[in-house]
């Protein structure tokens, strides 16, 4: 709750979105409790906090935790945030019991999660896990025009002076805990979800240029109507993406229209495609139609098509899945494996070592909205089981 004053909105949510002051704030905050604890910020070129928990053994590498402290323009207090708290609580406790684990614990704040004002998604972890370059990432702009090369150093600045931190550096197991973002645990009754995998995801720009004109004067004969063009092509891919199953996830989240006066026929729309799919071909194969279609329905028009990020569906390995089941045993809880239909920084981790997620139920499964609401006593649950685990993998 703390946190969530930093960028709170009226309606109970959070806007604390990437790389803003605010979300500067809420690191501070974190910082302050962490260093109760004794754990040692660092920070790399990108922004990812780490805040580590020393262990016996230096030569060790590391077992991380962590989430993202970014949200949504009308985000909630949840999403991101609970796996930060539940990986500061888990750290604060080991240190408080001053148990003698090996490896080093790091708690991980990656930076720009959400990806809804530079995008893409998991900007943070992609580039510490070598999955896109530094370069990259700085070249993102927001709706503003704004390049993230010409913040970051005042985001970074506003840490004060803190070790910086080279990308990829070895990693003994990454767990992540989360809200599942869903109905599924709530419908079961289950305080404690097992992340099997994470499905895939495809973001894609579209830009559909036409010709600015009087709306009271230009026949249609001779107008190239952007707006016109632009929700021919949003009806027909809506209508392709509706599979009998409801398995394929397909999104228009964004929509801008040049210039947005009523008396002028558009010259330009811009608006995005987010597309989920678990199977991998189906994902490659639906997402591959998505420019053919545009192109098939810009006239007169011209359309540009170009897809922001793609990264596969992914499945933990069952070691890690048997290790988080053990430590709910251990706790006397019951677990539900799961897919995420969510996306998360645990997906780039899994790419550089062991990795595994743990979600609790969140109320009515709603996410990405000011109402997202978690109970205590699951909070607490996976909390403890995350704590468990880590106690595992540190003695490693
Ligand atoms: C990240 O929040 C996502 O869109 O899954
Ligand atoms: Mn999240
Ligand atoms: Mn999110
Ligand atoms: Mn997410």
């Amino acid at each position: 709750m703390a946190l969530a004053s930093h960028g709170a909105l009226a309606r109970g949510g959070v806007n604390r979105q990437a790389f803003t002051a605010v979300d500067a704030d809420a690191r501070l905050q974190l910082m302050a409790w962490a260093a109760e604890s004794g754990l040692e910020p660092s920070i790399d070129a990108i922004g990812n906090l780490f805040l580590r928990l020393a262990g016996t053994d230096s030569t060790l590498p590391p077992v991380l935790t962590g989430s993202h402290l970014d949200t949504q323009p009308a985000g909630g207090k949840f999403d991101g945030t609970f796996g930060v708290l539940a990986g500061l609580e888990a750290l604060t406790a080991i240190q408080a019991r001053q148990l003698s684990l090996p490896r080093s614990l790091e708690l991980v704040v990656w930076a720009n999660e959400e990806g809804s004002r530079f995008p893409p998604t998991t900007m943070g972890s992609s580039v510490f896990a070598g999955g896109m370059k530094l370069d990259q990432a700085l070249a993102a702009r927001d709706d503003q025009g704004m390049a993230l090369g010409d913040v970051i150093e005042l985001f970074l600045a506003r840490h004060g002076e803190l070790p910086r931190r080279d990308f990829g550096t070895p990693v003994h197991a990454y767990l992540e805990a989360h809200i599942e973002q869903g109905p599924v645990l709530e419908r079961a009754e289950c305080s404690l979800g097992i992340v099997s995998g994470i499905q895939g995801l495809r973001w894609f720009e579209i830009e559909v240029q036409g010709q600015e004109a009087h709306a009271g004067t230009t026949p249609r004969a001779a107008r190239r109507d952007a707006q016109a063009a632009a929700m021919r092509i949003a009806m027909a891919l809506t209508r392709y993406f509706e599979d009998e199953d409801d398995i394929a996830r397909f999104t228009i989240g964004r929509w801008q229209v040049q210039p947005g006066s009523p008396n002028t026929v558009a010259g330009r729309v811009v608006f995005t495609i987010d597309f989920r799919h678990p199977d991998a071909g189906a994902l490659e194969r639906m997402g591959d139609a998505i420019a053919p279609l545009c192109e098939q329905l810009a006239a007169p028009c011209d359309v540009l098509v170009q897809e922001l990020s793609h990264s596969a569906p992914i499945h933990f390995p069952s070691a890690i899945r048997r290790l988080l089941t053990l430590a709910a045993r251990d706790a006397g809880m019951a677990t539900l494996e799961l897919m995420s239909g969510a996306t998360h920084d645990a997906k780039w981790l899994h790419t550089m070592a062991p990795t595994g997620m743990l979600f609790v139920p969140c109320e009515g499964g709603v996410s990405h909205n000011q109402a997202e609401s978690a109970a205590p006593e699951d909070l607490r649950a996976g909390t403890q089981v995350l704590c468990n685990a880590l106690i595992r993998l540190a003695g490693e």
